[in-house]
C-alpha cells in the first residue's frame, strides 16, 4: 500500500466518520436531551402553576390548550421566547419530541 493510500484511509478513519455520525446523530430530536432541558429550564414554573405535583399536570389536564404537533412545537417556542433562553432549533424539537413522547402522543403530522 502507498504512503499516500495510507494517509488517506487514517485521514477518513479519524476525520470524515465521526463527522457523518455527528451530523447523523444531529437530525433525530432526542428526548432524552429534551427531558434534561425541560428539567433545568421549564419544569419549576409549570409546578408552581399546577399546585404543585411534578409540573406535568399541565400537559395531561382535560381543558390542555395544546391540540396537535404544530401547536406544541408553538408553544414550545413561545415559552422559550418569553424565557429569553436563546436555544438552537435543536434544542426545541428535543423538547417537543420529550413532550410529545411521554405526553401529548401526537402522530406526525404529514
Ligand atoms: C415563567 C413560567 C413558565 C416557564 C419557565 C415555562 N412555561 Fe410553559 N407555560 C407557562 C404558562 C403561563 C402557560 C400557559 C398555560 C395556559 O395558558 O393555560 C404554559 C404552557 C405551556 C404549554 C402548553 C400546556 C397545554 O395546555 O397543553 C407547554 C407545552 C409549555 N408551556 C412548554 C414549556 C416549555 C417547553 C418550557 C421551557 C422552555 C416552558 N413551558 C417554560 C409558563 C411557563
Amino acid at each position: 500500500m502507498s504512503n499516500t493510500y495510507a494517509t488517506l484511509l487514517l485521514f477518513l478513519f479519524l476525520f470524515l466518520f465521526p463527522l457523518i455520525l455527528f451530523t447523523a446523530a444531529s437530525f433525530a430530536a432526542d428526548a432524552e436531551q429534551g427531558k434534561e432541558l425541560h428539567e433545568t429550564h421549564c419544569k419549576a414554573c409549570h409546578v408552581g402553576m399546577s399546585g404543585g405535583g411534578e409540573g406535568d399536570l399541565l400537559y395531561i389536564r382535560d381543558d390542555r390548550r395544546v391540540s396537535s404537533l404544530t401547536k406544541l412545537e408553538n408553544q414550545v417556542r413561545r415559552c422559550e421566547t418569553n424565557l429569553e433562553l436563546k436555544w438552537f432549533e435543536e434544542d426545541i424539537m428535543d423538547v417537543v419530541q420529550f413532550l410529545n413522547t411521554h405526553y401529548y402522543k401526537f402522530k406526525p403530522t404529514p
